[in-house]
């Protein structure tokens, strides 16, 4: 038996959402929607995995390696959306069909499914799930035989009767065919309903009427099948998608102390007894080692934390953070920062295109952009660069063990060489050779009796 072929559903206008952004490409903690149901086919083995998509052709590029992308000409219903893609069906094999808006379907879930399908030798099989508020999905009528007879749909007002309305088993919109029958059954659909849509659950209703059966598989967890049709929905969604992200890291060592005010995005990777504190932000790639602690109040985008790095309070875009550095309160670290093993980006520090070497220090209010930093030199309080003349931006290098003392500019280019000093307050404009001290500032001038002189003078002449 071939592995089966999986068709993901995604050419709908998705008008429920009132976007501008197709419904399916709406991220959902850092993957797209239907890049989400293509994650759970490829982890059941899918052999080939389709996406249907529409005309304008939003979703090229967007769909996850090694999808192919099939166009539905024109929205005519999910009966049409699985035509649209015949020439990707294998006959013999196993067709599952998924929908772009459920995003939460597993793989263990499409493998029952696809294990159910075979047990019942049915042409068809169809998920079902039992949900308290059926509002939005097609219920399920089961013959008495338990088959399927059919799906009626509640799009429309008057579309079901009271009674049909009030059956609490409904429809995924996930099935199971064998290819060969689903396509014969699907080229017998008329659009004669009100929204004038190929519906797909009217092929079953054709395989019933040509004496073959329809099977029902009840999913058990309805979390796995949800749909999205709104914003309100997504939002529902992304809670369960969050939850289930947090339970497999803490299943796997790592401290959420407040799951509930912590976002993790889904390609997130995380080492063991690594502590999460509240109010934390991990995104996109962001990776950390061991025995790390993020948090409180961090955010994290495509960031990489070796292992035992604390970051605090702090906000870091596109940086790698060597063992046991220290980040923060309060500090920025744009793209293209590298801290090596045991550096520090201290407090109200900003950081930005730089190399801070090993063991090297920026703990106060500084400034430091598209500067070269070397092993354990220590910039004082209020270090600025001045990397950028207004067209184009300069390096700054700092030696190794340089001392800068506060309040120094260095406006780049420049070069302080090894074991050097800058005097504070100084603006460094020329290159500071190694083991000087560079000092770059007014000499002072005191100027004596100036308070005395500027007093108005007493009418007795007194001072
Ligand atoms: C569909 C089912 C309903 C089921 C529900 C489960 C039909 C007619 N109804 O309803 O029984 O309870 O899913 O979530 O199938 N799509 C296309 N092309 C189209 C129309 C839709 O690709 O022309 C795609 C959509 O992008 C979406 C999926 O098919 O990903 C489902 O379409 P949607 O309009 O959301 O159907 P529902 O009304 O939710
Ligand atoms: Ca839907």
């Amino acid at each position: 038996m071939p592995a089966p072929t999986v068709v993901i559903l995604a050419a709908g206008e998705g008008t429920r959402m009132r976007s501008r952004t197709p419904k399916v490409l709406h991220p959902l903690l850092g993957r797209l929607m239907v890049n989400w149901p293509v994650a759970a086919a490829r982890e059941a083995g899918a052999g080939r995995i389709v996406v249907v998509g529409g005309p304008n052709r939003a979703l090229e590029g967007q769909l996850a390696e090694g999808v192919h992308l099939a166009v539905q000409a024109e929205p005519k219903g999910t009966g049409d959306a699985v035509l649209a893609a015949a020439t990707h069906v294998d006959h013999d094999a196993t067709v599952i069909i998924l929908s772009g808006d459920v995003p939460l379907i597993t793989a263990e879930a499409i493998e029952g499914l696809a294990q159910g399908h075979e047990a019942s030798g049915a042409p068809a099989t169809m998920a079902t799930m039992e949900l308290d508020d059926p509002t939005g999905y097609g219920r399920v009528v089961r013959a008495p035989d338990g088959t399927v007879e059919r799906v009626v749909e509640t799009k429309t007002p008057g579309d079901a009767s009271e009674r049909e309305l009030a059956i609490k088993e409904v429809n995924t919109g996930i099935y199971a065919f064998q290819g060969r029958a689903m396509l014969d059954a699907l080229a017998q659909v008329r659009p004669d309903n009100v929204q004038g849509e190929y519906y797909l659950p009217d092929a079953l209703v054709v395989m019933r009427r040509d004496g073959q059966p329809v099977a029902a598989h009840k999913v058990d967890d309805p979390t796995l099948t949800l749909g999205v049709n709104d914003r309100i929905a997504l939002a529902e969604i992304r809670k369960l998608a969050q939850r289930r992200i947090h339970e497999r890291h803490m299943a796997a060592g790592v401290t959420i102390v407040d799951p509930g005010s912590t976002v993790i995005e889904v390609d997130v990777e995380l080492g063991r007894d690594t502590v999460v504190e509240p109010a934390s932000f991990l995104r996109g790639s962001t990776r950390a080692g061991e025995l790390c602690r993020i948090g409180p109040l961090t955010t994290l985008i495509d960031t990489e934390l070796a292992d035992e790095v604390r970051v605090v309070h702090s906000y870091l875009d596109s940086c790698r953070v060597g063992p046991r550095c220290t980040v923060g309160p309060f500090a920025y670290l744009r793209p293209g920062t590298q801290l090596e093993e045991g550096a520090k980006a201290g407090t109200f520090v900003e950081i930005k295109n730089s190399h801070i070497g090993t063991g090297a220090k920026v703990p106060h209010l500084s400034y430091v952009g598209d500067t070269d930093v070397g092993p354990h030199a220590n910039l004082g309080a209020s270090t600025i660069t001045a990397n950028y003349d207004g067209t184009t931006k300069h390096r700054t290098k700092i030696g190794a063990r340089v001392h800068s003392s506060v309040h120094v500019s260095f406006v780049a280019p420049v070069t302080v060489g090894d074991d050097a000093y800058t005097g504070a307050g100084s603006v460094i404009t020329e290159d500071v050779p190694a083991e000087a001290l560079g000092i770059a500032r007014e000499r002072q001038t005191n100027i004596a009796g100036y308070a005395r002189r500027r007093r108005p003078a007493k009418a007795d002449g007194s001072d």
